[in-house]
């Protein structure tokens, strides 16, 4: 069998718990991830979900378990994975501009000043910034500037993993629809491959291909792979009427709301722990239904 572009393998990571004793964060989770796919993953505050992408960047090491980019083991962070956080961590004394170009220059070290200049305005330009504003320091910019800054940022150094720990969080609701646009727009021209978290369910059927569920901790799961069958180019106008739309989000809300609970605490008897695909699919349903119809007319 090939092996996804990202594998996740028998992941376990424990922390001490404060008293004395251990806490098992989740145990043996074992996923894959494609190359290109934009995946979404949604649980609990306090599950595990920034633990899990700390590991996937390299940032931290599970007590056991491996994860493997291309077929090698991740260790220790990398330009190859590009990580944009919640709090922006833009470096405060650089303009915008210089704050993508500092990346571009440690990925690039052959190109001259001039070709990385260009390339950092070009993805500073695909999330809207252009001008005079990439000049300005963070601390002049406004909060979903700032976190244009970081997308460009992320996306200019052609990771091969871009990893999003709730990158929308903080921003109101209208900022927050239109770089989730430029997000999209960005990811659908480059092709890298996306892992991001976040709270927000609307936000994930609009943007990802596949959305991971995990329950609650400690002993947390990722649960489920939920497929959006919405097809793409998607506007978040535009699906809420498609037929799955509703279907998916129930699906998602009830699992927030009450199985995320049931199936919590479960150790794993040192079994691989995968997630059960879930597909929802409204529209073949609807034409199944309608064949009986047509056989009885045409009967
Ligand atoms: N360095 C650490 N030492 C001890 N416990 C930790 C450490 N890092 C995380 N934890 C614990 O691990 C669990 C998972 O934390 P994590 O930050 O991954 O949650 P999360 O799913 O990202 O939550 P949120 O949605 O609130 O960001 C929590 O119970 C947290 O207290
Ligand atoms: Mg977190």
């Amino acid at each position: 069998m090939s092996q996804p572009f990202l594998s996740i393998e028998l992941l376990t990571q424990q922390f001490p718990d404060g008293q004395g004793g251990t806490l098992t964060v989740f145990e043996n989770a074992s996923f894959g991830i494609e190359k290109g796919e934009f995946v979404c993953i949604l649980g609990h505050s306090g599950c595990g979900k920034s633990t899990i992408m700390n590991i996937l960047a390299g940032l931290a090491e599970p007590s056991s378990g491996v994860v493997k980019m291309d077929g090698f083991e991740v260790s220790g962070p990398s330009l190859d994975r590009g990580v944009v956080f919640q709090n922006y961590s833009l470096l405060p004394w650089l303009s915008a501009l210089k704050n993508v170009t500092f990346g571009v220059k440690a990925r690039y070290p052959d190109w001259p000043a001039a070709k990385v200049e260009e390339h950092a305005r070009a993805f500073l330009a695909k999330v809207g910034l252009e001008g005079d504003v990439v000049h300005r320091k963070p601390s002049q910019l406004s909060g979903g500037m700032r976190q244009r800054v970081s997308i460009a940022r992320a996306f200019a150094n052609q990771p091969k993993l871009l990893l999003l720990d709730e990158p929308f969080g903080a921003l109101d609701a209208l900022t927050r629809g239109t770089i989730q646009d430029e997000l999209l727009k960005v990811w659908s021209e480059t092709e890298q491959t996306v892992f991001m978290i976040t709270h927000d369910i609307d936000e994930a059927i609009l943007l990802a291909d596949r959305i991971l569920l995990m329950t609650n901790g400690p002993f947390a799961r990722v649960a489920e792979s939920v497929e959006i069958t919405i097809p793409r180019p998607r506007t978040r106008t535009e699906i809420v009427d498609h037929p799955n739309y509703y279907a998916i989000r129930n699906h998602l809300v009830q699992f927030l709301g009450q199985r995320s609970k049931e199936l919590a605490g479960q150790a794993s008897d040192g079994a691989a722990q995968r997630p059960e695909t879930v597909t929802i699919d409204l529209t073949e349903k609807t034409e199944d239904q309608s064949n009986p119809q047509l056989r009885a007319v045409n009967d």
